[in-house]
């Protein structure tokens, strides 16, 4: 088993040098760097090292995951993942994982949650997807609203950008299940460096009847003509569909803009039914988003609220911490160990995939990811599972 280390600030920038060229990017400068190196968190980077040199690496930093009803629970954001291309099919990741596991076992973390390069990496170490997200294109010239849009829409510039932005996003993204506080490193790269960079950034926010309730943040993209230019939304969270509608309209009534992309959007975002034509937004795409780990289950399980009906008994399976194994009984407002048979049955990582509302658990059933014991159960844990709406991050690490 490979031995896995925590790193010291010293051996960091070699980590990121070697994640960067895992996923076939660039090493990195001395400007660089002294920017990268802020975004580490002191302690939480772990690797590999084989003949005097580190072969693998993966640090994770903390944030606050909003599970549904609208708790906000430690997790442990894992990121920066990578193996040396000649060292990798040797346990060099699982040997990572488990670490990082225990570490976040260690600091009391329930959550952990990472976005994958790769579909088939995660879950043999209980990561399942818990949130997806689709991309859109919407017509910009021409694309008509079926309802005035409300409320009004404002540019913030420079250095007002990352404050407001900041403020706003904390308030509005713990709304919705899957939800993170984002670290400050993150705002550096979207905003404050582009800022320091004369990059061409669209800030905008919404202000509604309560106040400031949306806010998007959206790129050129460097295709295009003069006249004819193309946006990305890089980041937009509302607080409800008017406040969507207008900032979607908003981007796509700006001067000299043929289309808007929105890369990773909420599945349940109704552009379709906001557009007076519904063929105004193609769907180009869609992923999974958040992989999300119950590192501590009951922990997590009685975090979340539950909807009404009678209880289930779900058995979890966890393999590597299987402190988790056991049954648990749902139903009455909690979820608690169960001394009794299950009624359903199931892995950590497609516990996950139930969690935060994103799958019904008869669809997991139908599907192979939960085993039935009683053909009544699954809608009973359907009713429990339900959320009343999607789970979805919106950030990407
Ligand atoms: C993905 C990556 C970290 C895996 O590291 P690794 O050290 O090769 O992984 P391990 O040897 O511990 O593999 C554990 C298991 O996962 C499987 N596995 C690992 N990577 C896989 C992949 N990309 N696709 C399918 N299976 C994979 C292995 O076959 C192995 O299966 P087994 O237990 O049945 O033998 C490494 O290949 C890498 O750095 N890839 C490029 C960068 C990247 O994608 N990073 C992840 C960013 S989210």
């Amino acid at each position: 088993m490979p031995q896995v280390h925590v790193l010291g600030p010293d051996e960091l920038r070699a980590a990121h040098v070697l994640f960067a060229a895992s996923i076939h990017r660039d090493t990195v400068t001395d400007a660089d760097w002294d920017a990268a190196s802020r975004s580490y968190s002191p302690g939480r980077t772990v690797g590999v090292a084989d003949g005097g040199a580190l072969i693998g690496t993966a640090t994770s930093f903390p944030t606050r995951t909003a599970v549904p009803g609208g708790a906000a629970l430690d997790t442990s954001a894992v990121t920066r993942v990578g193996v040396r291309a000649d060292r990798t099919r040797r346990g060099v990741l699982s040997a990572m994982m488990r670490a990082q596991l225990d570490e976040a076992v260690g600091r009391g973390e329930p959550l952990a949650s990472l976005r994958a390069s790769e579909a088939r990496i995660y879950g043999r170490f209980g990561y399942g997807v818990a949130s997806r997200g689709r991309h859109v294109s919407v017509n910009g010239r021409g694309a008509g609203w079926r309802r005035e849009p409300a409320g009004e829409v404002r540019l913030v510039l420079g250095a007002d950008i990352e404050p407001t932005l900041t403020a706003l996003h904390d308030a509005l993204a713990l709304r919705r299940p899957g939800g993170i506080t984002r670290r400050e490193a993150w705002w550096r790269w979207q905003v404050a460096q582009p800022v320091e960079k004369h990059e061409h950034l669209i800030a905008a926010v919404h202000t509604g009847p309560d106040g400031d309730d949306g806010f998007a943040l959206a790129v050129p993209l460097s295709e295009g003509t003069f006249a004819h230019r193309a946006l990305k939304v890089n980041d937009l969270h509302a607080a409800d569909d008017d406040a969507t509608a207008a900032l979607w309209a908003f981007l796509t009534g700006i001067d000299l803009v043929d289309r808007v992309d929105g890369w990773l959007r909420p599945v349940d975002e109704p552009l379709e039914l906001l557009l007076a034509d519904p063929r105004d937004c193609s769907v180009t795409g869609g992923e999974d988003e958040t992989w999300l780990r119950l590192v501590d289950v009951p922990v997590a399980l009685a975090a979340r609220t539950w909807g009404d009906g009678p209880p289930v008994l779900v058995g979890v399976h966890d393999r590597l911490l299987p402190a988790n194994d056991g049954v648990y009984r749902i139903g009455g407002g909690t979820a608690e160990r169960a001394d009794s048979p299950p009624e359903l049955e199931c892995d950590v990582d497609a516990l996950a995939m139930a969690y935060l509302g994103d799958r019904a658990p008869s669809l997991l059933a139908a599907t192979g990811w939960w085993r039935v014991h009683d053909a009544t159960a699954p809608a009973r844990a359907d009713a429990l599972f339900a959320t009343d709406r999607l789970p979805w991050c919106g950030t990407y690490f």
